[in-house]
């Protein structure tokens, strides 16, 4: 694995978001209210509507479009709705928030 610093956990309001660039494209953050860090596309799939722009509750975020769910932490559509988006290994040490870019750029090529 090979783990970039992206930012300090206090960047990411609580239970909000936030898109950061990396080598291998534009990753959104996801800030839980129980202070966890998600990483996943910014992309919906549905219409490709921006989920660094949408509601995160629990461990799950609302597409500001169209309202569909997907889970943060398997990328799954929640629900009547189909579809994943792409997930991230993310940790936290020290409030840092790292990102393992391996595992980005694989997803990238893919
Ligand atoms: S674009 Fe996200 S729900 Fe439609």
């Amino acid at each position: 694995m090979s783990w970039i610093d992206v930012g300090h956990i206090d960047d990411i309001p609580l239970r909000g978001a936030r898109l950061v660039k990396t080598p291998a494209g534009c990753v959104a953050l996801f800030r839980t209210s129980e202070a966890e860090v998600f990483a996943a596309s910014d992309t919906c799939p549905h219409k490709g509507g921006p989920l660094s722009e949408g509601i995160v509750h629990g461990r799950s975020v609302t597409c500001p479009l169209h309202n569909w769910v997907f889970s943060l932490e398997t990328g799954a559509a929640q629900g009547a709705d189909e579809g994943q988006i792409p997930t991230y290994e993310v940790k936290l040490e020290e409030g840092r928030i790292l990102l393992d870019t391996a595992a980005l750029s694989a997803r990238a090529a893919a």
